[in-house]
């Protein structure tokens, strides 16, 4: 027995989120198109995780790391194969050592995935299109497995632009490495929906750019990255930003131009997971480590956690997470499903 995709037990706690009042028009409006979400995708939904988990199975179980660029991963003849096989005799054995747990495939991502800030880190140009984002930042492998559900088709959504960008693993953005001159010894606010939040930091230095890039889905409705798990800064649940562009246009520089936006969102972890990430290198490192510590979702700045499940908590923007190994260490596989309006267009108008 070697080489065992097992599977972390982060069992995700039933999640009951409070209806906050929309209080623009804009709001009002994300709401309102939240609420007319249909919820009859949930079989498509659930086949699709399935065949994507059963796909880096494989891979990892022959031997071949799973890192992101192994377009045969995602050869439509291996998800034949594999749907055979389960009927069948054969490759079952191979396979069997993997949690099929198709409870843990949740209903809720047939659910428009929640509009929420894009925060202050966004660069509007220079996102390079790229797979691997981690340029020469240090931390724990992560890769990322980002699934786009066309909520009006309940048909996974191909050729849509995913752009993330997120902190490093102690807490940092590319390209924003001190607070303003004036802030320096800024304390969190206390109260109010900015509660323990600082003002983010400005953009000093304009050539970085790790840890942000953006990357077509696939004809499966895939897009996938590899980078190192994220890091914690003041008073922000550990997370990942997303946005959704249908129709974008590649620039001569590898970077690209989005037309509209059909996204702008956040991808959360679980808290016992990254309990166990802070205590390893570089993560120790964190600079609030043992003043503010690590903000818990649950507790998590302009309420964006909470947010992130929708007006109804139907959504669950956590990411599922797979040992890439044995231990820990050898890195996580995380997946996560968004249903996507393809026809809606924000603008960047909610910046928390
Ligand atoms: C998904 O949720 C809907 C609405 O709650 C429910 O009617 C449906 O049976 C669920 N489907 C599955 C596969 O759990
Ligand atoms: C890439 O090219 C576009 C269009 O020419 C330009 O606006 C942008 O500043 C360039 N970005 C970088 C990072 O060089
Ligand atoms: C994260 O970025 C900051 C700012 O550039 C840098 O000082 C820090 O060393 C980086 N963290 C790690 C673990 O490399
Ligand atoms: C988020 O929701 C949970 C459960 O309803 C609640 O306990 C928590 O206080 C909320 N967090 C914030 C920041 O409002
Ligand atoms: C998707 O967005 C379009 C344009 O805003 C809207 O007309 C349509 O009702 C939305 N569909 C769903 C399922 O929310």
């Amino acid at each position: 027995m070697k080489s065992i995709l097992v599977l972390a037990s982060l069992a995700i706690p039933l999640f009951v989120v409070a209806h906050r009042e929309p209080t623009t028009p804009e709001e009002i409006e994300v709401q309102r198109s939240l609420q007319a979400a249909a919820y009859y995708c949930a079989p498509a939904v659930e086949q699709f995780t399935a065949q994507r988990k059963r796909s880096w199975a494989q891979s990892v179980l022959s031997g071949r790391p799973a890192l992101t660029g192994y377009e045969d991963l995602f050869d439509p003849t291996v998800y034949h194969d594999l749907a055979a096989s389960e009927q069948g005799a054969g490759g079952q054995k191979l396979l069997s050592c993997v949690e099929e747990s198709s409870t843990e495939i949740r209903n809720n991502t047939c659910v428009l995935a929640p509009e929420v800030t894009e925060g202050p880190y966004y660069h509007n140009f220079g996102h390079p299109i790229r797979q691997n984002i981690a340029e020469l930042q240090s931390g724990l492998l992560l890769l990322l497995d980002i699934g786009v559900i066309d909520i009006e088709t309940c048909k996974p959504l191909p050729n849509v632009l995913i752009d993330i960008w997120h902190a490093n693993a102690t807490g940092y953005y590319a390209g924003h490495p001190h607070p303003a001159p004036h802030l320096v010894d800024e304390k969190p606010a206390t109260e109010g929906r900015r509660k323990g939040l600082r003002t983010g930091y400005p953009r000093t230095v304009d050539e970085e750019k790790w840890l942000r890039g953006a990357w077509p889905t696939n004809e499966k409705g895939v897009a996938q990255f590899s980078t190192i798990f994220p890091g914690y800064y003041t008073g922000r649940a550990l997370h990942v930003h997303v946005k959704v562009f249908p129709d974008w246009q590649v620039l001569p520089n590898n970077t690209f131009r989005g037309g509209s936006l059909a996204h702008v969102g956040q991808f959360f972890f679980d808290d016992e997971l990254e309990a166990a990430i802070d205590e390893m290198w570089p993560y120790v490192n964190n600079p609030i480590r043992n003043t503010l510590g690590r903000t818990r979702n649950w507790d998590d700045s302009l309420n964006i956690f909470n947010d992130s499940h929708g007006p109804e908590g139907d959504y669950n923007p956590i990411f599922k997470v797979d040992k890439l190994g044995a231990i820990i260490d050898h890195g996580l596989n995380a997946f996560i499903t968004m249903g996507i309006n393809r026809s809606a267009s924000y603008d960047n108008f909610w910046k928390g």
